[in-house]
This record gives C-alpha cells, structure tokens and sequence, in this order.
C-alpha cells in the first residue's frame, strides 16, 4: 500500500511542468492596440466561416456530430485525402495530448528540439513521460541530432515544420532522413500548424510522409491562415490504426458544432485562404528587410511571423524594445521561455500594423540609450 499523503497528491512530473503562458493582450492607456504577438491572421475567418458559426448557434440544444463529420469531409476534399485517416481536436493542442497519452508511459522519453513549442514538454510530461531536449543548428531543427539522441526509451519525436517561435524549416528530403533513421516504433510528429504559409519547392507538409509511413503523423490548425484560433480547430492526418487509438481515448463530443461547422466553410473558402498568403509573402519580405536595415537581424522566416534579435547593447535590448513598443500599442512576444531572451517574436499583421512596427523600433533603434 503507498504512503498516506494529508492531501491529493499529483503524479511524478505534473509540478516539473511551467504552465502554457498566452501571448500579452493589452497595452495599458493605449487606445489603439495592435496585437502581433500570437501569430493570428490580420484577415480574421472568412464571412461563410462566420456566416456557418452564427447558423450553428439556432440549435444550441443539440450534441455536436461526435464524428465531426461534416469538417473531416471538407478537409479530405481540399487536401485529397481519405476521411478515415484524419482525427478532429479541439485546437491542434488537443491533438498533441492525445498522442503522448496514447503512445507515452512513465518512464518513456519524448524528443524536443531546443526552441521547439513549448506545448510538446508541457504533454510529454503530463503524461508521464520524459521530455529529451536536442541542440538546434542555426535557430533549425537538426535531424542528426534529434537521430543521436534516440535511445530505447523513445517513443515520440515532435518537430514543428515550419518551426515556432524561429519561423526556419526542414526540407522535405531531410525529414524523409529522420523517418528512415528512426526505429518503426517511434511516432513522428509533424505539426505544420504554419504550412499553408510556406512557399518553398522544398517543403512539404507532410501529407506524402503519412501516407507512405505507419509511424508518421500530421498536424494541422485552423488558428492561424483560417483565423478560428476563438473556436479551436485542429486536425491530424494519420495511419488509421494511429486515428483509432486516439479516438479511443478522446472526449466523445472534442468538436463543438460551432467548430465543425465554421472550420468547414473556412477551408472551402480557399480564394480567401489565398490572399492571405499573398499579403504574408509580401510583407514578410519587406518587414525582414525593414528591420535588417536598421541594424536589428532576422531569423529568415517563411511563416507568418519574424524573430527579431536585438543588441546586447544598454537601452537597446529585446525588453526596452518590447516596453517602447507596447507603450505604443504594438504588442509583440516575448520568448524567453523558447530560449531567446533577447529577441521578440512579430506576427505579420495589417498593412498599418506592419509600417507602425517599423516607424516606431526605427525611432527606437536611432534613439540614444
Ligand atoms: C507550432 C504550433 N503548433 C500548434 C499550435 C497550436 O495550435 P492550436 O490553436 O490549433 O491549438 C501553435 C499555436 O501557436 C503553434 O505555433
């Protein structure tokens, strides 16, 4: 029989865990705030999202379809695929959990890259599990390294591709290099939550790696390019023996109606989805450049927000600039927690937010300290 405790006890683990900290919303006595600090889209959802989401508040009284039926067909016929291979959650959050729960013991050890998103640590330990640190190379996810750190306790791999905060990503045929080194038994997780931003001829999201390997998933969110972060939408594609077991184990009703029905009507609406990646491409170029140009150095992104680092120099560090800049209504993030305490992360924003960005870290970086 265990020791009597005088109170519940958590299990070993669950206090080594920092809670999840949200981008900063306000700016205090600041009328007009701008908010680039958790990499929404400046479009907002497309009118039939929001069109769907207000139909679906008519019947409040009803359970939501438990199979999200409606959302999973959507997305098959957008991205080609099959219905039983994709897995609805509540935000691509839910989704993560779910695959440490099912595929993570005590004792059994999760692989985190450097920088990576500070969710995979938070769910590996949750659930019991050992979170395995690895070094990046140059702000990037480093395939050797994540391959030298495998050991028989492994269980699952988690790389963002594109990466947060760094915005750098992981060509196709190096990812197809870690699956062939991992052992058949280590699930990889690819989360492309940024996916539908990348326009390089090298990337790949991953649909063509699930589909032609039992140990590869992917994930997918309706938060960032699809402007539904409110509702949490999230989705996997996967092998079906993978879907199975976390259907298993998730909440029987994880979607809302809202979700589901909204979510579909927002990846039918591609002519919207595709002017929001016209705008992001335009300005992630000329914000980079804007901010090489005054002395500051960008970590080269090619998803919908730039880390920006600044110099070690008094005055003119990452957290005067976040202090200047939020006294101005631009608030952008912090990320220390990700291993860089002297850089802010800035989402692409409007055409307004973007040139207020730049006028105001100009003035700041010609400023005397
Ligand atoms: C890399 C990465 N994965 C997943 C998420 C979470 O997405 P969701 O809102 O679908 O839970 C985010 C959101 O910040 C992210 O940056």
């Amino acid at each position: 029989m265990s020791m009597e405790m005088s109170k519940p006890v958590p299990r070993p683990g669950i206090l080594d865990i920092a809670a999840y900290v949200p981008g900063k919303e306000h700016a205090p006595g600041v009328a007009r705030v701008f908010k680039l600090s958790s990499n929404e889209t400046p479009f907002g959802a497309s009118p039939k999202a929001i069109e769907a989401f207000r139909a679906a508040g008519e019947h409040l009284e009803r359970y939501p379809d438990g199979q999200a039926t409606e959302l999973r067909q959507a997305i098959a016929d957008i991205h080609g695929l099959n219905t039983a291979n994709i897995l609805c959650g509540n935000g691509s959050d839910e989704l993560l959990g779910l695959l440490c729960h099912v595929y993570l013991g005590a004792g059994d050890e999760g692989i985190i890259t450097e920088h990576g998103f500070l969710i995979y640590r938070i769910q590996i330990l949750a659930a019991g599990g050992t979170p395995v640190t690895v070094k990046e190379k140059d702000r990037t996810v480093d395939v050797d390294a994540i391959l030298a750190a495998v050991t028989e306790r492994t269980k699952i791999v988690f790389i963002a591709n594109p990466a947060n905060p760094t915005g750098t990503y992981v060509p196709v045929n190096e990812i197809r290099r870690l699956q062939a080194g991992l052992p058949k038994h280590v699930i990889l997780v690819l989360d492309a939550a940024y996916a539908e931003y990348v326009r390089r001829n090298d990337y790949e999201a991953g649909l063509e790696l699930v589909s032609s390997n039992p140990n590869v998933v992917m994930t997918r969110t309706f938060s960032k390019i699809y402007g539904l972060a409110a509702l949490r939408v999230g989705w996997m594609y996967g092998p079906a023996d993978v879907v199975d077991a976390l259907n298993r184990v998730r909440g029987p009703f994880n979607m809302n109606a809202a979700a589901i029905a909204a979510g579909a009507a927002a990846i039918r609406d591609q002519a919207f989805t595709q002017k929001a990646v016209a705008h992001n491409t335009l300005w992630i170029e000329k914000v980079t450049k804007a901010f090489e140009s005054i002395g500051l150095e960008v970590t080269p992104s090619v998803a919908n927000f730039v880390l920006v680092h600044f110099p070690d120099v008094e005055g003119k560090r990452a957290a005067d600039a976040d202090a200047f800049l939020t006294s101005r209504g631009y608030i952008l993030r912090a990320v220390r927690a990700y291993g860089f305490p002297n850089s802010l992360r800035m989402s692409i924003g409007t055409e307004e937010a973007n040139l207020g960005v730049i006028a105001a870290l100009t003035e700041f970086m010609g400023r005397k300290a």
